[in-house]
């Protein structure tokens, strides 16, 4: 009961911030026993990293380019490029790759909001969805260009 009653309190001020508050109570730690909740919580954060470890590149593109290309990879005309059939993606590799990693006109850079796994997954998605066959890249080739 006691236990219930700390937990809720810390769900309350730091409204699911589960970082925060395993933070908190490592913190506290010497002044209540939170081992079991701490056990728990642990469990939940280590469970949600490795959920998005796992992401596809699927998933990923549809939440990192899908508002502007559009779920089915055809964009808007004259607005935002179609990914199918399009030479950038389905070259070397290197050019789409170079558009991820400097942005292109309107489009950001995703240097800074993805890991080069993350942009190797999304490459390898658009290479071979809506009607694309590329070869697989490596994220080595990734990793080169980001230097
Ligand atoms: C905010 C809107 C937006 C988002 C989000 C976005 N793009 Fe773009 N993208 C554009 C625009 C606009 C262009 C055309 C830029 C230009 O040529 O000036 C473009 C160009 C490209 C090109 C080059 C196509 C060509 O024919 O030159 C590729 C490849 C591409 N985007 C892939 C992606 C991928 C993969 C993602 C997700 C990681 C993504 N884009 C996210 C707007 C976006």
């Amino acid at each position: 009961m006691v236990i219930a009653l700390f937990y809720s309190e810390f769900f309350f001020h730091y409204k699911y911030r589960f970082d925060v508050i395993v933070e908190k109570m490592i913190e506290n730690r010497s002044k209540h026993n939170y081992s079991l909740p701490l056990a728990l919580l642990v469990t939940i954060f280590l469970t949600k990293i490795a959920e998005s470890a796992e992401e596809t590149g699927e998933a990923l593109f549809l939440k990192n380019c899908a508002e502007c290309h559009q779920r089915d990879g055809r964009g808007i005309s004259n607005i935002y490029p179609s990914l199918a059939g399009n030479e950038v993606v389905v070259g070397s590799g290197v050019d789409v790759a170079l558009v991820l990693i400097i942005g292109r006109g309107e489009m950001p850079s995703f240097s800074n909001a993805m890991s080069s796994t993350e942009m190797t997954k999304i490459i390898n998605y658009v290479r071979n969805a809506f009607g694309n066959k590329g070869e697989l890249i490596s994220i080595d080739i990734i990793d080169s260009l980001k230097q």
